[in-house]
C-alpha cells in the first residue's frame, strides 16, 4: 500500500516531539509521508527541515496557505487547544481525514460543532490520547480487564507536580482558564474511562489555584466521579504542589478489586493482598510488550483505520465522551454544584446541531 500523505500544523513545542519520535517511524514503517509542516513560529519551522526532510518550498507559517497549495490525505493538528477547529475547517474543506492532538477542542461548544462537522463531511477524526496508551496504564487495564481480581469497585489516581513557576508548564498553560483540567486532567479522564470500561455518570469537581502557583487559572482539583457502570473514582491533580510526587508518566492509579488491589506507582505495578491486620503481600506484575506505545502507536492505528482498519479507540465518536466529562467538570468547578455528564453531553450536542 501506497504510504498517506499528510500536513502537519504545529511543529514547535509537542509538535517538535512529533518531528522527532512519531512521525519518522510512520515513514519507515512505510504508513504516511509528510507533504507540508505549518507553524507560525520561523525556529519552529527550521528545526523540521532535518527532522522530517522537507525542503523550504514545503514549510509555511499560515496554514490555509499550505492546504491550498498540497493535496493531503489527512491534517495532523498540534496547535493549542483554542486553535483546533479552525484547523480542522480547513482540513474538512480540502477533504482530508483529521488526527488531532488532545483536548478535541477548548470549550464544549467547539467540541459539538466539530464532532457535527467531521460526520456530516464523511471524513474521520481520531484524537491523541497518548497517556491511556502507555505501557503501564496499559498493563493495569489489562489487569482489570482480565477478570482474574473479581469485580471493580472504586479507582484512586494522583497527579501532582511542582510547575508552579511561570512558564514551568509551557507558556500558554499558565495563561488559559482551567490548565489542570484542559491540559492534564484530559488525559487522566481518558484513562478512567478505559481502566472502569465505562463513560462517566456524573462529576463533581473542586478546583483552585494557591497563591503561589504562577498561573492565571485554576491549577489544583480534587474530583470525583461516578461512572456508568457504578465504579466510582477520585482524582487528585496539581501542577503547583512543593514536589513532583506523579507527574506525567509516572502517574498513580490504585484500583480497587474484590479479590485484589492493583496500584500503580510510578511505572511499577503491583497487586497487593492481606488480611485485617497484617501488612499487606505485594507481588510486582510484569509489564506488557509491544513494539510501540503512545503517540507512534495511536498514529499508527489512525494510518490503518484511514487504509479501511479497524476504528482507534480515540476516534471522535468515543472521544467526545472524553470531551464530555472534562466539560462536565469544568462546569462542576465553576458552579459548585455536581453535573450529569450525559446530560450534559446530550444538551450540548443539541444546542450546536
Ligand atoms: N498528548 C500529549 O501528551 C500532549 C503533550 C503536550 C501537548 N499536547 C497538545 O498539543 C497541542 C499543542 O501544545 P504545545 O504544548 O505544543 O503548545 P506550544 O504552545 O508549546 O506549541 C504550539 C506550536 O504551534 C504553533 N502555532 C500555534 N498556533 C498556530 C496556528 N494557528 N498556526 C500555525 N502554528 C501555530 C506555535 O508557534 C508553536 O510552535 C495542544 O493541543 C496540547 O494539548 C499533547
Amino acid at each position: 500500500m501506497k504510504p498517506l500523505k499528510y500536513i502537519i500544523v504545529g511543529v514547535g513545542g509537542w509538535g517538535g516531539y512529533w518531528c522527532r519520535q512519531v512521525l519518522p517511524r510512520l515513514a519507515e514503517i512505510g504508513k504516511a509521508v509528510p507533504i507540508a509542516a505549518v507553524d507560525k513560529s520561523e525556529s519552529a519551522l527550521s528545526d523540521v527541515r532535518s527532522n522530517l526532510g522537507l525542503q523550504s518550498d514545503r514549510l509555511y507559517s499560515r496554514a490555509d496557505e499550505a492546504f491550498d497549495n498540497h493535496q493531503a490525505d489527512f491534517a495532523i493538528v498540534v496547535v493549542p487547544p483554542a486553535s483546533h477547529e479552525s484547523i480542522v475547517d480547513l482540513a474538512l474543506a480540502h477533504d482530508m481525514d483529521v488526527l488531532s492532538e488532545k483536548p478535541i477542542a477548548d470549550s464544549i461548544e467547539a467540541c459539538c460543532r466539530i464532532y457535527h462537522k467531521v460526520r456530516s463531511s464523511g471524513k474521520k477524526m481520531a484524537v491523541t490520547m497518548s497517556h491511556r496508551f502507555d505501557r503501564d496504564k496499559q498493563t493495569l487495564e489489562h489487569l482489570i480487564q482480565s477478570g482474574e481480581y473479581g469485580p471493580l469497585n472504586y479507582i484512586i489516581g494522583r497527579f501532582t507536580n511542582n510547575c508552579r513557576a511561570f512558564a514551568s508548564w509551557g507558556e500558554f498553560r499558565h495563561r488559559i482558564p482551567d490548565p489542570l483540567l484542559i491540559e492534564g486532567t484530559v488525559h487522566h479522564f481518558d484513562i478512567f474511562r478505559s481502566l472502569t470500561g465505562s463513560n462517566a455518570k456524573t462529576v463533581y469537581a473542586k478546583t483552585w489555584n494557591p497563591p503561589w502557583g504562577e498561573y492565571a487559572g485554576d491549577s489544583t482539583g480534587l474530583i470525583t466521579m461516578e461512572m456508568m457502570n457504578g465504579v466510582s473514582c477520585f482524582y487528585e491533580g496539581a501542577k503547583a504542589n512543593a514536589s513532583t510526587m506523579n507527574g506525567w508518566t509516572d502517574e498513580y492509579f490504585r484500583a480497587e478489586c474484590r479479590d485484589g488491589t492493583l496500584e500503580l506507582d510510578r511505572r511499577i505495578v503491583r497487586l497487593l493482598r492481606g488480611g485485617p491486620s497484617s501488612a499487606p503481600v505485594a507481588e510486582i506484575k510484569p509489564l506488557l510488550e509491544r513494539p510501540v506505545w503512545m503517540n507512534p502507536w495511536i498514529a499508527e492505528q489512525f494510518c490503518d483505520w484511514l487504509n479501511g482498519g479497524p476504528p482507534p479507540a480515540t476516534q471522535l465518536e468515543d472521544n467526545i465522551q472524553c470531551a464530555a466529562l472534562l466539560f462536565a467538570a469544568i462546569e462542576s468547578a465553576h458552579t459548585g454544584q455536581a453535573v450529569d455528564v450525559q446530560r450534559y453531553l446530550d444538551r450540548a450536542l443539541l444546542h450546536s446541531a
